[in-house]
């Protein structure tokens, strides 16, 4: 029986109210449709600046008439403190998930990714000690190791940031400490390394490796691998992620709370090897990925070479053990990528 087991447990007989920003994207919708089938109460919050209605009508589907009565939504902005407290009102538990994600975008416009990521995640931090919510857990990210060459990552060992966002995700993480000390505010955060799976927005110029590569292969389009092909990433399915937060919400063992956790599987797979287990999972649907050939551009800048977490911490302070390899996740996703890329081209 594992840790994640007597959560799911409890909460078959312990009814919450959960607050899940972001909820229209695609951590935060997995983690509505997860609370929601465990029988919880959820309010989302999201103001569709990435995340999609789309996402919430097939949770609502996927659950069931009965269960959505249990859901409400606030259409808000974090970046709007009163947005934010009328969000919190009787939540026993966040799970911060809204912010501006990529690398990239966010070297394209530092201000705006600042202003959601940290006046935002400041004011759902003060929203939250104020409306006296039990415990406060954030996506924090990978990014914060930043150019530290050390593998695996251990969560004391960082550099320095290497982008705008990875400067957000580390301030927050400051923040939510200052906050500890300070208030007495209960927080967890969560450092994800690339998450993958069902309900990840394949389109978009900043659109995650996994789903756009999927897209391009489906739809015979050009297909970029950056530099060489042999950046690794700690590929992390959606299930693990939501485990995470469970786990992390309802952690009881001394010292757990108030840290940062590595969320991943501390396994390192390569671009090129990632290419190839897509065109084996795709090969009986799409015969011509057989013949598709990946085209190399240069290395993207703000990009770490190597990324690989070690997840001992989590495993022994929440109870963590993933059930999904980045096999077993992609192999899982594929329908539903599947499906929602040639729906979308019909
Ligand atoms: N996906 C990954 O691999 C990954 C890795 C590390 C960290 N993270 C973090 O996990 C979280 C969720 O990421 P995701 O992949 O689901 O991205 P996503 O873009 O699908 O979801 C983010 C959601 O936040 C919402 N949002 C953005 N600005 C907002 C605002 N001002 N007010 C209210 N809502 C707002 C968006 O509309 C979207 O629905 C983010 O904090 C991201 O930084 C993700």
């Amino acid at each position: 029986m594992t840790k994640f087991n007597d959560i799911q447990q409890h909460l078959s007989t312990h009814s919450y109210h959960w607050l899940v920003t972001g909820a229209a994207g695609f951590i935060g919708s997995n983690l509505v449709e997860a609370l929601l089938k465990l029988n919880q109460r959820v309010t989302g919050m999201d103001n569709f600046a990435t995340g999609h209605q789309h996402n919430l009508d097939q949770v609502q589907q996927l659950v069931g008439a009965d269960a959505w009565q249990r859901f409400d939504f606030v259409n808000g902005d974090i970046r709007q403190l009163a947005d934010c407290a009328r969000a919190c009102q009787g939540a026993d538990f966040v799970l911060h998930q809204a912010a501006l994600g990529s690398v990239s975008r966010s070297i394209q416009d530092p201000i705006a990714t600042n202003e959601t990521n940290v006046t935002g995640f400041l004011n759902m931090l003060t929203a939250s000690r104020d409306a006296k919510v039990k415990r406060f857990v954030y996506a924090a990210s990978s990014s914060t190791y930043g150019d530290h060459p050390d593998l695996p990552k251990q969560e004391p060992v960082i550099g320095n940031p290497l982008s705008p966002y990875a400067v957000t995700k580390y301030v927050n993480e400051l923040y939510a400490n200052v906050f500890a000390r300070t208030y007495g505010s209960e927080t967890i955060g969560l450092r994800y390394f690339n998450v993958f799976g069902p309900r990840q927005d394949p389109h978009g110029a900043y659109a995650a490796v996994i789903p756009q590569w999927i897209a391009a292969l489906i739809g015979n389009k050009p297909l970029f691998i950056n530099g060489d092909g042999e950046t690794s990433r700690d590929f992390c399915f959606i299930d693990n992620v939501v485990q995470a937060n469970l786990l992390a919400a309802l952690a009881d063992q001394p010292g757990a709370v108030n840290q940062v956790y590595n969320v991943a599987l501390n396994q390192r797979t390569s671009l090129n090897q990632l290419h190839a287990m897509m065109c084996e999972l795709l090969r009986d649907r799409f015969p011509h990925v057989l013949e598709h050939k990946p085209e190399h551009a240069g290395f993207r800048a703000g990009d770490v070479r190597h990324s690989q977490a070690d997840i001992s911490k989590a495993q022994t302070l929440l109870g963590f053990a993933p059930t999904h390899r980045i096999g077993e996740g992609l192999k899982q996703a594929m329908d539903w990528y599947v499906d929602s890329l040639t729906k979308d081209s019909k």
